[in-house]
């Protein structure tokens, strides 16, 4: 049975900055996972800190909204097949070092912290990630 969902991808400071928006971009849609809606903004601490409000009592809460709002992003949301799943497939693991080859990751994170993209993590965070950035 079919599982069209959507969920929000970010391409993060470090590889904006690298000028790796298209290269991302392009991952996605070869395989399958349309850019619905993108926008390229520059958060504040506090607004990174709300995105990132599940990982409060972690200790490296403080230096993750600094770095999100260090420079511009790139808001996405993708739609696909089970898109939420397979974003998290195509990203890789969290610390570059773990991710599989091919994986987004692998190819261009920096380090655990600096890693290229974040994903929603379930279909009910997508949902609340997506209106995060996206609500009209
Ligand atoms: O992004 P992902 O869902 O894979 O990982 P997370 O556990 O939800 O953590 C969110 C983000 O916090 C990661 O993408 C990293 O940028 C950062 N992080 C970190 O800086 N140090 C860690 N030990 C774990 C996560
Ligand atoms: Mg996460």
């Amino acid at each position: 049975m079919s599982n069209v969902e959507q969920t929000l991808s970010i391409i993060k400071p470090d590889a904006v900055e690298r000028n790796l928006i298209d290269e991302i971009k392009a991952i996605f849609t070869k395989n399958n996972l349309k850019i619905k809606q993108d926008k390229k903004i520059h958060l504040t601490k506090d607004e990174a800190a709300e995105f990132y409000k599940v990982h409060q009592s972690k200790p490296f809460y403080d230096d993750l909204c600094t770095y999100l709002s260090s420079g511009p992003i790139v808001a996405m949301i993708l739609e696909g097949e089970n898109a939420v799943l397979f974003n998290r497939e195509l990203m890789g693991a969290t610390d570059p070092k773990k991710a599989e080859d091919k994986t987004i990751r692998k190819l261009y994170g920096i380090s655990i912290d600096k890693n290229s993209v974040h994903g929603s993590d379930s279909a009910e965070n997508a949902i609340k990630e997506i209106n995060f950035f996206f609500k009209n």
